[in-house]
């Protein structure tokens, strides 16, 4: 019997981007979005296009790109939300609305502040609203896993009338258990009488690390579409993970009763890219995606393995594109060779003098280091990529003296609104030394977060890529740096956070507005 197929619908751009810190720029987003794209994503949710002009802008440019994914942007009921996230939507080739509103009585009462008669009428004038602009229209009650069944029966049964074609039950605080869950969303889906004419979606968060087996539940009880994000990036401790909901209905094809039409060998890629341009490692041993998700280190796991693959391999590492970071280009490649590079992975430089300073950059690491691999050319990329932001403070030169017995001391060189500047200041360890060098020129009043370095590839020759949070006056924002000097990949990402403080992009935030 063909089995029933199931929606992929990624939110890496949207809810992804509400872990503090991980805020994309509109190229950024553009990125992702075209490796989503080429993997085969069913629907991207490429922002919440209220939230700021910048959101609006990433989901428009997002929506310009994308022809074979639907591309979707969040709204909360009021109108003037929905009216923004359909014009930015304009130029897609299928666009999809996705309102919502909480139904819980928790959210009701305290957030909303609204008589459930109220939130009601206000779901059913929002999709009515959207489905005039657009004809793709998804409603999600929020806090549906702590919402009352009669009353979800009742909204959805209404909102479905209104035109809304997705209906989707959002375990937003992570608070559901998997058979209670699934359960919950059957028991749905029999209670509303014209429940057939929507698809039902899943939106499960991670708080009790419970987010892939709630919405595997939900899939088996008859949900037909799941939310999730690369790397299970998301709000708090994030949302499902897409590699592993995939992989599981792949793997366990003898229990799922459906299957997924993405292309497993472009997740390990995206993930990387995700990883990268958020600034947020993936843990080693994450299933799928981590470093170790394939390495057999035990003797006796090594020769099974050996003997027969299957003895301790469920999938094969090629599957999920591990293969794919094989060596790429050298300090003798072309320029053709790495302009096509580029594009297998999604980057296309839409100028000549662009892609002449990508080029340049190229040749600059390819004389540092031998070998190029995807993941340094998605690096490189992330210093090139051009932005709308202006940027105030960029990288010289530094040089950073360690020596046993004495402080270490750096001697620092930046731009800063394009007048040259230096300073040197000692420090604990050569990398405090230049940051309190930067601070120097600065005075910025940030706090620093967090600091973490990460080998980008293998050997001592790779790439560290740096990742600084800082904090001023609430905003969070994750700057990233990449050299095979990590004292200069360490002040590349410092200088990067502090131009996203300066650019100081003010972003309404969703869920904690009320409406
Ligand atoms: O977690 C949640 O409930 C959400 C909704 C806005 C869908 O992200
Ligand atoms: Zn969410």
């Amino acid at each position: 019997m063909a089995k029933d197929r199931l929606i992929i619908f990624d939110t890496t751009l949207r809810d992804g981007e509400q872990s503090p810190g991980a805020s994309m720029t509109r190229d950024e987003k553009v990125r992702i979005a075209k490796m989503l794209e080429k993997m085969g994503v069913d629907v991207i949710e490429a922002g919440f296009a209220i939230a700021s002009i910048g959101d609006f802008e990433s989901v428009r440019a997002v929506a310009e790109t994308v022809q074979n994914s639907i591309v979707c942007s969040l709204a909360r009921t009021g109108a003037e939300d929905i009216d923004r996230a359909a014009e930015a939507l304009k130029p897609a080739a299928a666009g999809r609305i996705h309102t919502f509103i909480a139904t819980s009585p928790i959210h009701m009462e305290y957030k909303l502040r609204m008589a459930p008669d109220n939130v009601l009428e206000r779901a059913v004038a929002a999709v009515k609203h959207a489905r005039n602009l657009i004809g793709d229209v998804e409603f999600s009650c929020e806090d549906a896993s702590r919402s009352e069944y009669d009353f979800m029966c009742r909204i959805i049964e209404q909102v479905i009338n209104a035109g809304a074609r997705t209906i989707n039950l959002p375990d937003t605080v992570g608070y559901g258990e998997p058979g209670e869950y699934g359960a919950m969303v059957a028991r749905i889906m029999n209670g509303v009488p014209n429940a057939d004419k929507a698809i039902f979606s899943v939106h499960c968060h991670n708080d009790l690390g419970l987010a892939v087996a709630n919405s595997l539940s939900a899939v088996m009880h008859g949900a037909r579409q799941v939310e999730c994000t690369i790397n299970g990036l998301g709000e708090r401790a994030g949302n499902a993970s897409l590699e592993e909901l995939v992989m599981a209905i792949r793997t366990r094809s003898d229990i799922f009763p459906v299957e997924v039409s993405v292309d497993a060998t472009q997740i390990v890629p995206t993930s990387r890219l995700v990883s990268s341009i958020t600034g947020f490692p993936v843990q080693p041993n994450k299933a799928i995606v981590g470093a170790n998700a394939f390495a057999h280190e035990s003797g006796i796991h090594q020769d099974g393995v050996l003997k027969y693959r299957e003895t301790y391999e469920i999938m094969r590492a090629e599957d999920v594109g591990w293969n794919a970071n094989k060596l790429v280009l050298g300090k003798h490649s072309g320029r053709a060779a790495f302009k096509a590079r580029l594009a297998d992975l999604g980057i296309t430089l839409d100028n000549q003098a662009a892609l002449n300073l990508a080029f340049t950059r190229f040749k600059e690491l390819a004389d540092k280091k031998h070998e190029i691999f995807d993941e340094d050319l998605q690096a490189l990329m992330n210093d090139v990529q051009p932005d709308d932001l202006e940027l105030r403070y960029s990288y010289v030169a530094l040089e950073a003296v360690s020596r046993s017995g004495f402080k270490p001391r750096a001697d620092i060189q930046l731009l800063i609104d394009g007048q040259a500047q230096q300073a040197a200041a000692e420090g604990d360890g050569p990398v405090d030394a230049a940051f309190k060098a930067v601070e120097l020129l600065v005075n910025s009043g940030a706090n620093l977060l967090l600091y973490s370095v990460n080998a980008i590839t293998e050997g001592t020759d790779s790439q560290g890529e740096v990742q600084v949070r800082l904090e001023k006056n609430g905003s969070i924002v994750n700057g990233n740096g990449a050299d095979t000097d990590i004292i200069v990949a360490s002040v590349k990402a410092y200088l990067d956070a502090l131009n996203l403080l300066d650019a100081g992009v003010l972003k309404a935030h969703p869920q904690h507005e009320g409406v």
